[in-house]
Parts: C-alpha cells; structure tokens; sequence
C-alpha cells in the first residue's frame, strides 16, 4: 500500500488556540473540541452564554477528525431494534432527533458561510444476501412508520448486485475538518474562548481543573468521547470499538457512488464519496485491544477495494474509534441525578456526527430551561442496558477477564526483550514492563497499568499505541494520552529494572 496513514479531514489546517495558563470564569465550560464539544460551545454561545472549551489536543483531534463524514440517520439497522428494546415512541424520536441534526448543521453551515462540502444526498443500508432482505422490509417497514420517509429498492448505483436496499433521500455529507475549523473561529470571532493543549483532569464544586489552570462554570458539558468522570459508571455501559478506513481515488470518476451506503451483513463495509473522485470505504471494526495485528485489517478493505471498484490509488488510510451504547441508544444529559451541573454525551455508536449534534442541542435546551422532548429518551441514567442484558454483561464480563488474565500473563509471562521494532509486556528484574524497542539500543518502558482503572494495556502494531481493551484509553510508547477516558499519562519505567524513572514526575 503506498497511502499516507493519515486522515483526509485532517489534511486541512484551522486557526490555533493558546492552552489555558490561569483561572478564568465562564457561564459555561465545555470539554473536549469535536463535534459535540464545539457545536454544544456554538448554540450556548448563540443563547448569549460566556463559554469557554477547553481541549486535550487540538480542535477536531479526536474521533470526529477520523469518520466516514456522513449525517444520516439511517444508521444501519436499528429502528427495529429500538422498536423492541425500547418502543416506537422512543424509534421515533430517535429518527427525529437525528433528522433534526442535519438540519442543525445545515443551518450553522449556512448562517457561518462555513466552506465545507456540505451536500444532501440519499443514503442507504443494503445487503447482497437473500437471507437478509426479510431484515431489511422489517427495518424499512418500522423506520416508515415512525416517520422516515424510507423506500426499499432491488437495485442501485454500486458495481455490484444487491438483493435489496433500504433508501433515506435529503441525508448529507460533509467535511468534518473544515465544519469544525470553521465552528471555532465563528465562536471566538463571537466572544467564545478556546483553550488547546489543556487536558482537564477533573472537576471542582465550581468548575473544572486542567493540567494548567481552572475554570469556573456554572454548567460544565463533558464532550470527550468517553466521559472522563467515572461517577456516572457510564464506562460499563459502553464498550470501545475502532474501525478502519480508507480514501481511495478511482480511475473512472464516473463509477463514483453518488449516494452513502452501509452493508446490512457483516464484514460491514461503509462507502461514502468524498470530492470528485474520492471514495471511504470503512469497516474491518473490532473490540479495541483484541487484534495484535490491525495492519491486515487495511489490507483486506484493500482487497475489497480492488475487487469492488477500479481503484487507481489508495490516497489515505486510518483507524479511529467510538464506544458502542449497550442498549442502542446514546447517553445525553446529566451525569447523575443528583448533580444538574455536569452533562455528558456518549454512546455514539459510530454515528455520532448526529447523535453529537443532537446531544448539543439538547444541552442548550437543559441550560436554557427550554422543553426538550427527546431528553428523557436518552437520560444517562436509564436502567435500559437491563433491556438488552446481553451485550451489558458481555461487555463487563470482558473487562472482568482482562482485568485479571492479562495480569496474570504478565507476571508469568516473557521476560526477553522484545525484537527491534517490537513492543511487549515484559518482566523486568520480576516487574512488568510494557516495552517497544524502538531500534536494537533504543528502548520506550513504561507502566503496564493503564491509568483509568488498572487493565493491562496491549500493544497495536498498526498504531505503534498501548490500547486498553477495557475502556479504550490509548497512550504513546512514552505514555502520554491518546484517547481517555484516562486523564493521567502512564508512568515511565527503568527498560532494565522495571523501576519507575526518578526523574519522571508525572
Ligand atoms: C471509523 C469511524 C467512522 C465514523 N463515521 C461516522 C459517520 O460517517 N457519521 C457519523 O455520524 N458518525 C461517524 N462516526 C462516529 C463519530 O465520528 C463520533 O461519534 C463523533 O465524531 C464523536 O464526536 P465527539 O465530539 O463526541 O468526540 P471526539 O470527536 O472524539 O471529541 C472529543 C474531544 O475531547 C478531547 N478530550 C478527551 N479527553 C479530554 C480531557 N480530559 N480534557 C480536554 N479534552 C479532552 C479529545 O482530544 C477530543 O478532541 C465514525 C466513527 C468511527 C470510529
Ligand atoms: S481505559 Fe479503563 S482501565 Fe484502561
């Protein structure tokens, strides 16, 4: 493969902002500068809100700087689902809430004059099996009567045979780079403050407190993927996923799919054009932590590319990842009953381009005191996940192995050095020792211990990170933080003694 490993939302340079150096005060703080954080930081603002956002890395760093950039809410099949866990009611509402996304962002696209490629078209959920179309009328059927205007056809665009397909029209795509960019310097031409490279480790009685300064706020949004604040236990109802993707050039423009499209059947496969002759194709998902070696995983979306349509380049390619909801539906409100100071959003499921948004809205609308009726569907304290008991226990039952197997393989496990190029946990004068060996002398060691609860993280070849298959933290070899919800950086270790370096403060 001859792509950059990157991210084609990220080819884009936006505005910087200065980390946060002293205390401040603002109605409103919001955590974390992806979708949901600046779009909930921008409606506040809008309402006549002093807002402050503070953010780990840069504005757009995080999972919405690595989607598939589709707004829809036709998100595979779940209408029945929903329908069943739940009810229709709560379907209903769900469809709508997603719909009303779109427009939200249609309309901030508009009334900013933000240059990001936003286009409305169809998008579909198809499959190529007979034995899936009977799925399929029921999805159509329930998402038509709880009000998308959805339609089942045998045939499409693609360049291959479909057994049938369900078709959402006036859906959208966008450049979730360029919306965000431009989100932020409308907010701070407006008044709005942005704080990068600052990572909140917690909260106070009046705010929040970061690695370099606080906030104090009114309301406090956690807008991190995962809510760094383990107090709503919301890490056991969500469990991690990464998936892959490609941006693949086609040599004959015109074979370009017009339309978003997601498979029904698994190996789920999710193609979206991106330009004029750029075409994503996503898939290849699994639990974080449980592949050693995610690099085959670009390999056979390559494949499939190739077999699919005529590829003339693979231009990008990157991973990303989001946190499955155990009962279907994301987590929106605030964080525990007993507190109607902090929010939180999660739960997105891949699809949070609008579920972010959406979430956003109904911030503005708890703050603003405004009636917000999908509130109640999507409060974070819902006891649902014991309506779908499955994928709860599953998912916990996992962490519960991790937590106790992977310490159990480190203590007895290796106690060679990795080969040069390599990482592995290893025991070092008896203590394990998460190591990659950079080059034959050079060695990175730190902590196996992931910061958040205790997993043992495991090393991602594809990444060159220490995942936690628990809850998805991801650190560097050096242990700074990729991804939370860990909000402290690993500690670094002696690569001979396992002994945790002196002068390491951290
Ligand atoms: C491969 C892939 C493809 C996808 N495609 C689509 C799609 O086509 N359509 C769709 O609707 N959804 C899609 N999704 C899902 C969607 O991208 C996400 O649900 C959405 O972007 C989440 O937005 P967010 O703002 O909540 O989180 P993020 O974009 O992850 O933003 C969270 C921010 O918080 C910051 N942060 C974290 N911890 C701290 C801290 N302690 N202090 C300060 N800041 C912190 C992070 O640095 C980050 O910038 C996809 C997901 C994946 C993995
Ligand atoms: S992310 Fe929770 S223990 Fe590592």
């Amino acid at each position: 493969m001859s792509e950059t490993r990157k991210s084609i939302w990220r080819e884009v340079s936006g505005p910087t902002y200065p980390p946060l150096t002293e205390k401040i005060k603002a109605d409103a703080v919001v955590v974390g500068g992806g979708i949901t954080g600046l779009t909930s930081a921008i409606l506040l603002r809008e309402a006549g809100l002093s807002v402050a956002l503070v953010e780990a890395d840069r504005i757009c760093s995080g999972t919405t700087g690595y989607t598939t950039g589709k707004l829809t809410a036709l998100h595979r099949l779940i209408y029945a689902d929903i329908a069943k866990t739940f009810d229709e009611k709560t379907a209903a509402l769900f469809a709508e809430a997603n719909s009303r996304a779109i427009d939200q962002v249609e309309t901030l696209v508009g009334k900013y004059e933000i240059d990001c490629d936003f286009r409305r078209l169809p998008a579909y959920t198809y499959t190529t099996r007979t034995d899936l179309v009977d799925t399929l009328e029921k999805e159509a059927r329930i998402a038509g009567k709880i009000g998308l205007p959805v339609e089942l056809v045998g045939e499409t665009e693609l360049p291959f045979p479909v057994e049938a397909a369900i078709k959402l029209d006036n859906q959208a795509r966008f450049h979730p780079g360029r919306y965000l960019n431009g989100l932020a310097e409308k907010f701070t031409a407006n008044g709005g403050r942005i704080f990068e490279q600052s990572r909140v480790i917690g909260t106070t009685s009046e705010g929040v407190r970061t690695d370099r300064g606080e906030i104090e706020a009114k309301h406090v949004i956690i807008a991190t993927l995962l809510p760094i604040l383990d107090r709503g236990l919301l890490f056991i109802k969500n469990y991690p996923w990464r998936s892959y993707l490609l941006a693949v050039s086609l040599q004959d423009k015109g074979s370009l799919p017009a339309g978003m499209y997601i498979s029904a059947e698994d190996p789920v496969r999710s193609l979206s054009p991106a330009g004029e002759d750029i075409l994503l194709i996503g898939g290849e998902s699994h639990h974080i932590g449980h592949d050693p070696d995610p690099q085959n995983r670009y390999q056979v979306l390559e494949n499939w590319a190739r077999n699919h349509f005529t590829v003339k380049k693979i231009e990008f390619s990157w991973s990303s990842q989001d946190f499955l909801p155990a009962d279907g539906l994301p987590y929106i409100g605030y964080l525990h009953p007993f507190t109607k100071r902090i929010m939180v959003a999660t739960g997105f499921g891949k699809w949070g381009l609008t579920r972010g948004t959406f979430a956003a809205m109904t911030f503005r609308d708890m703050i603003l005191g405004k009636e917000n009726h999908w509130r109640k569907a999507f409060t974070p304290y819902r006891l649902s996940c014991l309506k779908a008991p499955g994928n709860f226990i599953h998912s916990n039952m996992h962490v519960g192995r991790h937590f106790i197997i992977d310490r159990l393989k480190a203590y007895t496990g290796q106690t060679s050095l990795p080969n040069p190029g390599e990482a592995a946990i290893t025991k070092r004068d008896g203590r394990p020792t998460a190591i990659y060996r950079k080059s034959e002398e050079e060695r990175q060691a730190i902590s196996p211990v992931c910061t958040h609860l205790g997993c043992y993280v495991s090393w991602n070849k594809a990444e060159k990170s220490w995942d936690c298959p628990c809850h998805g933290s991801r650190f560097t070899p050096e242990g700074e933080i990729l991804c939370g919800p860990a909000v402290k950086v690993q500690a670094k270790l002696d690569a001979s003694t396992g002994k945790k370096q002196k002068k390491d403060s951290r």
